[in-house]
């Protein structure tokens, strides 16, 4: 999928506010994982054409760290908090069930592109830890057993609600 102009004046406008510094490339790619949802190929070009480093070497960043991905987002994104507040109410086990649940891991998506799987930092949410947001909407508290209910839900939403042609 192309990025459009307005993506690739975003992923410069990022570049350009971290002031293209190398120490900065983690925060770089993690602020433009956070606009775009994925740091596709295109955008990595860019961002080492901003920064005047070679590709690859923002290629073996984003391959190198598990929470960074290059490919879209499954139809249901599902995060969960790895930050102190949720691992200590048991965040590890609950991404665990998440992964077992999906057969995949951090960073990737489902075969059918239904569900893919990341891990966000602390949105000073942690009272309700450990905290899941799932395209967005938080969940709290969360168990895994609750996990088989959740994906099922989603499940059932995304047969009720068929993708756009856009989306497919
Ligand atoms: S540590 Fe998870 S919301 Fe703060």
């Amino acid at each position: 999928m192309q990025l459009d102009d307005a993506k690739i004046r975003a992923v410069g406008e990022i570049v350009r506010a971290h002031n293209a510094q190398k120490s900065q490339i983690i925060r770089i790619l993690e602020d433009v994982q956070d606009v775009l949802g994925y740091i596709p190929p295109q955008a990595q070009q860019e961002i080492a054409r901003q920064m005047g480093v070679d590709p690859d070497s923002i290629r073996d960043k984003v391959e190198f760290y598990s929470h960074f991905s290059s490919q879209p987002h499954g139809r249901y994104h599902i995060e969960v908090c790895l930050g102190t507040a949720c691992k200590e109410k048991g965040a590890d086990k609950l991404y665990k069930a998440f992964e077992d649940a999906l057969g995949i891991h951090m960073g990737q998506r489902t075969p059918d592109g239904l569900f893919s799987l990341s891990m966000h930092r602390c949105k000073v949410k942690c009272h309700g830890a450990p905290v899941v947001v799932i395209n967005g909407k938080r969940f709290e508290q969360v168990t895994p057993a609750q996990v088989e209910t959740i994906l099922r839900q989603c499940k059932q939403q995304a047969q009720q609600d068929p993708p756009a042609e856009s989306e497919k």
